[in-house]
């Protein structure tokens, strides 16, 4: 049932996202509706339900208390939406009718202020004809809301967020916004990206995993936003890992957020092309370095390195790659690191057009290309970043599951974060406990599945 409700939710952030650029009757905004509407029915039909709520508590979407994490990543405009009509979930009916869902995506992109009280939204919505679609009232109590919407605001002002879905969320929205300009040619926020690579090291520092699982979540709609976080927070969690120092790892977590920036420029069509790209296609997507350079080169607050990181990424170690070598580049060990990080990310993330590989699987095929890297930083990134990452699902020997919290002295033993025991009980949060393979006492124990 979650994968559907996934679906479903899926649907409902991309019919918000594309009715805030396009108009409401766009065949796109059209379609993603129509099939928001028939999930919403299938879901209704399955479960024998009448309507479907979904709560938002703590900026994040909620079903039946339990959080959704996918969706609470990309329902960051929904969640938006909630706020200004100061409601804490949405009541969707089997009996809501196309126009009624139309009229609400409308509000979606014509609310810009909200609204003085959950009252007032509430006649809004009965004004605007929508009586299918109801409006809930905070789950637990406005202060709380009102804290975590000032945690949100924070982001700004240099404070630390406390939720790792609140730290995703600003990552993405940083980068995403980054490659928006891009795209209308209008100047860049390098300082704001600048900002959200400090939170990024904060939380590798202290909640690593939790990070990752977000990371790892497949988001096909905007996956070159989700690959530059998902880099970025690989790169500076290695680096972090090696000991680099404070100054390099904030250095690279810009550069990696911004070094796919010139895909911003890049036409649609073939940025999100489902099937294999053609030769001339390619010759278009190999335009990203030069363009993501220079479009840096010409922004205020860019160093010398994001500049470079842009350019070099795709450049091989053996001088192959794209574009050619520009005789002023310094090979910096952060680009280095950079393009390590670009590969295992492509090769273990879905995308629509392939599965995801496996790190074990992803490390072989770095190792048979092995002079495209240099050699001792893929050698020491593997070390740190295991055959089972942190943040992954894995599946232990006595049929216990978990999470990977860390990686230890050895690369297949991590210590685990036991969510499930092993008659598949959950474990509740105030009994939950860890497993370090690496121990001599768990010595009969390992892991036997990898969950991607
Ligand atoms: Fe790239
Ligand atoms: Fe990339």
């Amino acid at each position: 049932m979650l994968e559907k409700l996934n679906t479903i939710l899926l649907l409902l952030c991309r019919s918000i996202s594309t009715r805030k650029l396009y108009f409401s009757n766009h065949p796109k905004v059209m379609e993603f509706s129509h099939d928001f509407m028939a999930s919403l029915e299938d879901f209704c039909k399955e479960t024998g339900r009448n309507k479907l709520f979904i709560g938002i508590v703590k900026g994040e979407l909620v079903f039946e208390g339990k959080i959704l994490v996918g969706p609470s990543i990309v329902g960051r405009q929904l969640i938006e939406f909630a706020g200004r009509l100061h409601c804490g979930g949405f009541s969707f009916s089997r009996l809501m009718t196309a126009a009624e869902f139309s009229e609400l995506l409308n509000l979606t992109s014509e609310l810009n202020q909200p609204v003085v009280d959950l009252d007032q939204a509430r006649e809004l919505l009965q004004s605007r004809g929508i009586s299918n679609i109801e409006i809930a009232r905070y789950y637990m109590g406005h202060s709380d809301i009102d804290d975590k919407n000032e945690a949100w605001q924070g982001q700004d002002t240099g404070e630390v967020l406390q939720s790792p879905t609140l730290v995703y969320q600003a990552l993405f929205d940083a980068v995403s916004r980054a490659h928006d300009n891009v795209a209308s040619g209008n100047d860049i926020d390098i300082e704001k990206t600048k900002n959200v690579s400090e939170y990024l090291l904060h939380f590798t520092k202290t909640r690593f995993s939790d990070v990752m699982q977000y990371v790892h979540y497949p988001d096909y709609d905007s996956y070159t936003v989700g690959h530059s976080v998902r880099v970025a927070t690989l790169a500076v969690f290695a680096a972090w890992a090696f000991g680099w120092n404070k100054e390099l790892l904030l250095a690279l977590g810009t550069a990696g957020l911004l070094h796919d920036l010139g895909k911003g420029k890049l036409p649609h069509e073939i940025l999100f092309k489902k099937g294999r790209l053609t030769d001339e296609e390619m010759d278009v997507v190999k335009t990203h370095p030069r363009i993501g350079a220079e479009i840096l080169l010409a922004q205020k607050y860019t160093t010398p390195l994001d500049i470079a990181a842009a350019w070099g990424h795709h450049i091989r170690q053996d001088g192959g790659g794209y574009p050619e070598q520009a005789p002023w580049m310094v090979r910096h060990p952060i680009i280095a690191l950079l393009q390590i990080c670009d590969v295992f990310e492509a090769l273990t993330a879905g995308r629509p057009y392939k599965a995801q590989l496996s790190p074990q699987a992803a490390f072989g095929i770095m190792l048979e290309d092995r002079t495209a890297f240099e050699l001792s930083l893929l050698a020491s990134f593997i070390h740190v970043v295991g055959i089972y990452p942190p943040g992954n699902s894995v599946v232990l020997s006595d049929g216990s599951h978990g999470t990977v919290a860390s990686v230890g002295p050895l690369i297949d033993r991590p210590t685990i974060e036991i969510t499930h025991d092993s008659f598949g009980r959950e474990v509740l949060p105030g009994d939950s406990f860890q497993i370090d393979l690496s121990a001599d006492q768990n010595r009969h124990l390992s892991v036997v599945d990898l969950r991607l």
